[in-house]
């Protein structure tokens, strides 16, 4: 299989504007390619704009505003990264909320808009994406998951993210199968705590147990840990590794 080497690659990551997508628009920058990206809050896409003027004006960097889990802009999106771009080499299904905690206490619009942002989308975007993904000589898509997904953590304290996740587990499988005889590899990350916006607004409880867990030492992973992840997955070096969900958690899901 032909390889599409860094600095050439066209890459679609949902939710680039903060945390973990936005250690992920970084290093996708860095190694020079064309990055597409969204976010729904104005204010955090221009400042992720302001931080890269350079990639701005090359048209590396395309970032558009608006809600990942609305049918309309993902098909006007898509259409658009299609008009510039052409194909598509990666696709990082990135975008994620935690919205509330407790199980039996949460609100059930929380629960729909939680899977619809969460699990419905990274279904729909990677549909949408099946054929530009195919223009691509070595197509990725990575899935970003949780600890959460495998283990029911007291700490993680929103059951619908946890079900969010472990859905999008079998998301990945089943993706890895449906695309795989197309060429396309599907697979996961699940990181543990990360230094993000979403981490500042998680529990005390789960803050203080992170310490705990992250065996190597850290009290939260921080987003290019992350992103160093999804480069190699999306990488020649793992031309092989398809439906796999890899930890990148310091050892949080076995402490
Ligand atoms: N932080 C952690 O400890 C941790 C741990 C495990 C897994 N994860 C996963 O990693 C991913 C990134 O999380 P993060 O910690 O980086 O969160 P974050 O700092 O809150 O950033 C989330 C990003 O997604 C965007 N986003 C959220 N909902 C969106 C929507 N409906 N449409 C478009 N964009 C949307 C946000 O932009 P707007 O605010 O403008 O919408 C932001 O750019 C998520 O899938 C999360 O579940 C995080």
């Amino acid at each position: 299989m032909e390889t599409v080497t860094h600095g050439e690659r066209i890459v679609c990551i949902t939710g680039g504007t903060s945390g973990i997508g936005a250690g992920l628009v970084a290093a996708f920058l860095d190694a020079g390619d064309c990055v597409h990206s969204c976010g729904r809050n104005p204010v955090k896409v221009e400042r992720l704009l302001a931080a890269w003027p350079e990639a701005v004006a090359e048209r590396r960097l395309n970032l558009v505003r608006g809600d990942i889990a609305d049918d309309a802009f993902r098909a006007r999106w898509v259409a658009d990264i299609a008009e510039r771009s052409g194909r598509l080499d990666v696709l990082v299904n990135n975008a994620g909320v935690i919205l509330d905690s407790g199980t039996l206490e949460e609100s059930l619009d929380h629960w729909r808009a939680t899977l619809e942002v969460n699990l419905i989308a990274p279904f729909a975007m990677t549909q949408s994406c099946a054929r530009l993904l195919e223009s691509s000589s070595a197509p990725v898509v990575v899935n970003l998951s949780s600890a959460c997904a495998r283990h029911p953590f007291a700490s993680c304290t929103s059951t619908s993210y946890s079900v969010s996740k472990a859905g999008l587990d079998m998301l990945t499988q089943r993706l890895a199968m449906a695309l795989g005889p197309r060429g396309i590899r599907v697979n996961g990350v699940a990181p543990g705590v990360v230094d993000s916006e979403m981490w500042e607004a998680v529990p005390e409880l789960m803050r203080e147990t992170a310490e705990r867990r992250h065996l190597l030492g850290r009290q939260a992973v921080m987003p290019r840990d992350v992103a160093d992840a999804v480069l190699f997955l999306a990488s020649p070096q793992a031309r092989l590794v398809t439906g796999a969900t890899l930890s990148v958690d310091a050892g949080y899901a076995l402490g």
